[in-house]
């Protein structure tokens, strides 16, 4: 998500409400712990060595060290590309890159041809949503030239979709956006199910498939754990607060048991309300007796102009609405009428994913992490076990279970908090009446139980080869330099980082691990200074990246890393992409670029078939960010005017969001 990006950017007459630390400050300030045990100047541009880094964990990782003194073979075998930025994509030689879903596309027998021309609501439910996110592959038979795509449809670029609308005013929207327009972005938000299938030479969509669906802001949901059926999830129109409508999401995940997690993100963006203070921020007093949760979590938002035209996203009038998002909902792929389930017990915030490790006593844990500056990272396990035979039982695992938060403390370990009604804090004395209130306000209840404030957590990607779990810190340019602690380093970090957390005895559930940061990212050779990059000295002047946001593990547990700066990629003067990282050996902190997107462009869910003959790439908002940087161009991309035209590059047809296949020429396990 880079769209705070695009605010800050604008002559924007509100600030946008999610630059905002909203968790409170609190811990203590390790700036002098960071002292004493990392000598910065060594890490500064990445000088420090391999053994060197690894001697600053602690005495098992000096042991590791020396036992893979021997070189690691390179484990990533493709040539990399030139870092860059244009108006197109590059991937690796010896690789082929085929758009397969672009926004607007058919999925249907009856979907209308995209015209971009001629939108509506009613076609776009039909048609490829706008910006892919999170990709999941489920194989049909066990095929990997055969299976269910699902994808989800983060956000809208109105500027880049709606030829009648100008630039964005401010963070209420458009001064042109009608009812009609905001149909049409809520029918391409959400997610698509659609069956593909490979010939000899490529992917195309199933459109008479009975598998395929979009599910939208509007589609019938149904929520369980301890928020289903509460007060604070009662609206006008649904007093049982169990028949909820539709999803705002971001990343996911996927299940052992084959169904599709997607994360409810940015949804407080999407509340309205009328009474605002002449700086167009929300009135203080906002949501009666739930005011202190509006703050915490910045509801309403304002982002968009839903609530002008639609009451249940005004919080005057529907109050109870924002605390009905910002959940994880589980589809069943293969049953395009079942009713997907909003999993409370799982808590609420900005979810970026959902990314579940079967641990070895057979309980699923789901790791999560919260993108919002200063957020935490959670983590959610099941009361029940996983049972390979009994599908209907593991549909029901997310319901129970706990949900934690982490702290990470200065000398390499951590613990995990439970987030559970009763335990010091959480009790009526602090506001918290019932288990409910516990997961609508966990972010409350991570400040009370004293969880570590990150660095924007995005993926939080267990590798089930290593037992490792990587997290992705994508970036925070507004942590001050009195507010570092060891797991995020950096003042003004606006390159992100990545811990890698490895659970006490390789066991998911512990309520301990130790931590150790793996990279710190941006450019190791910056001659401006101050950027303490960490990386791997192999890594070449095309390999180093900033700003990691989606990742996924491959069949051989190597690890792969998809980048969102934002307008930040103008401080790096490189489009995002996808990474190969070494975490592993000699090589460990090696990194290296297979894939560039074009030009105001973030990417996202990466995904590999079981085969890995097939990487799934999401390209979000193509022409989009920062492009005010791009040489030659030098102004924020309109409809009429927009950076790129990516992957069509016709004259009439706007940039589109796309799902691309990549496959090797000629056949073969990529990398
Ligand atoms: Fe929607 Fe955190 O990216
Ligand atoms: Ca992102
Ligand atoms: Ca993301």
């Amino acid at each position: 998500m880079a769209r705070t990006d695009q605010f800050r950017n604008r002559a924007a007459a509100c600030e946008a409400h999610d630059d905002t630390l909203l968790s409170p400050e609190t811990g203590e300030t390790i700036g002098d712990v960071i002292a004493r045990r990392f000598n910065r100047r060594e890490m500064v541009r990445g000088t420090l060595g391999v053994v060197a880094a690894a001697s600053l964990f602690g005495p098992a990782a000096l042991a590791a060290s020396k036992a893979r003194a021997e070189a690691s073979p390179e484990r990533f075998q493709f040539k990399e590309i030139e870092a860059g930025v244009d108006t197109t994509h590059h991937v690796a030689e010896g690789y082929w890159c085929k758009p397969l879903l672009r926004w607007g596309d058919a999925l249907f027998p009856d979907s209308p041809a995209f015209d971009p021309l001629k939108q509506s609501a009613a076609s776009q439910l039909k048609q490829f949503g706008y910006n892919n996110d999170y990709v999941a592959y489920f194989p049909l038979d066990g095929s990997s030239s055969h299976g269910i795509l699902c994808v989800n449809h983060e956000y809208t670029n109105e500027e880049l979709m709606f030829p009648a609308l100008k630039e964005r005013q401010d963070t209420t929207g458009f001064k042109e956006m009608t009812e009609e327009l905001v149909n049409i972005e809520m029918a391409a938000h959400g997610v698509t199910i659609v069956e593909i299938a490979r010939d000899e030479l490529e992917w195309h969509v199933v459109r008479d498939s009975s598998y395929n669906r979009r599910i939208s802001p509007l589609t019938p949901m149904t929520a369980d754990g301890p928020a289903a059926g509460v007060d604070r999830l009662k609206t006008k129109d649904d007093p049982s607060a169990r028949a909820l409508m539709g999803t705002l999401n971001c990343a996911g995940g996927s299940t052992p048991w084959g169904t599709y997690l997607t994360a409810e993100e940015n949804f407080h963006g999407y509340f309205w309300t009328d009474q605002r203070d002449p700086e167009c921020k929300p009135a203080k007093d906002l949501g009666g007796g739930q005011a202190v949760s509006y703050q915490r979590y910045g509801v309403p938002g304002l982002w968009q102009a839903w609530g002008k035209f639609h009451n249940r996203f005004n919080v005057d009038e529907e109050p109870n609405e924002p605390n009905r998002f910002g959940w994880i909902v589980q589809i069943d792929p293969f049953d395009a009428k079942s009713v997907p389930v909003k999993h409370t017990a799982l808590g609420r915030f900005c979810h970026e994913g959902a990314e579940t490790v079967l641990n070895s006593d057979g309980r699923v844990v789901v790791y999560c992490g919260d993108d919002t500056r200063g957020e935490y990272v959670y983590r959610f396990v099941t009361d029940g076990r996983f049972d390979p035979n009994d599908r209907k039982a593991n549909m029901s695992l997310l319901s129970e279970g706990t949900l934690y938060a982490a702290r990470f403390d200065a000398d390499g370990t951590g613990r995990w908090l439970p987030l559970k009604f009763g335990v010091p804090w959480l009790t009526p004395e602090f506001g918290f009446n019932s288990q409910a209130d516990v997961v609508i306000d966990a972010r409350r209840a991570g400040d009370l139980l004293g969880a570590t404030r990150m660095d924007r957590p995005e993926d939080v990607q267990p590798n089930p080869v290593n037992g490792k779990v990587y997290i992705n810190l994508t970036n925070n340019d507004k942590r001050k330099a009195d507010q570092v602690d060891k797991a995020n380093p950096r003042p003004e970090n606006y390159f992100g980082h990545i811990i890698e957390l490895a659970p006490k005895d390789g066991d998911h559930a512990s309520d301990t691990f130790s931590w150790e940061i793996l990279v710190q990212c941006g450019n190791p050779h910056d001659p401006r200074g101050g950027v303490d990059a960490l990386w791997n000295p192999a890594t070449s002047d095309q390999g180093w990246f900033s700003c990691p946001d989606n990742s996924c593990v491959d069949d051989e547990g190597r690890l792969w890393i998809a980048t969102d700066q934002g307008d930040n990629w103008a401080r790096t003067g490189r489009a995002d992409g996808l990474y190969g990282l070494e975490t592993e050996g000699t090589r460990r902190r090696t990194s290296k670029m297979f894939f560039r997107v074009p030009v105001g462009a973030e990417l996202c869910g990466p995904c590999f078939t079981p085969d890995r003959e097939t990487l799934f790439l999401a390209v979000q908002h193509p022409g989009a960010d920062g492009t005010e940087a791009l040489y030659g161009f030098g102004l924020p991309s309109t409809y009429k005017r927009p950076a790129t035209r990516w992957p069509d590059f016709q004259e009439d047809r706007p940039p589109r969001p796309s799902v691309v296949t990549i496959t090797k020429i000629g056949g073969g396990k990529i990398a």
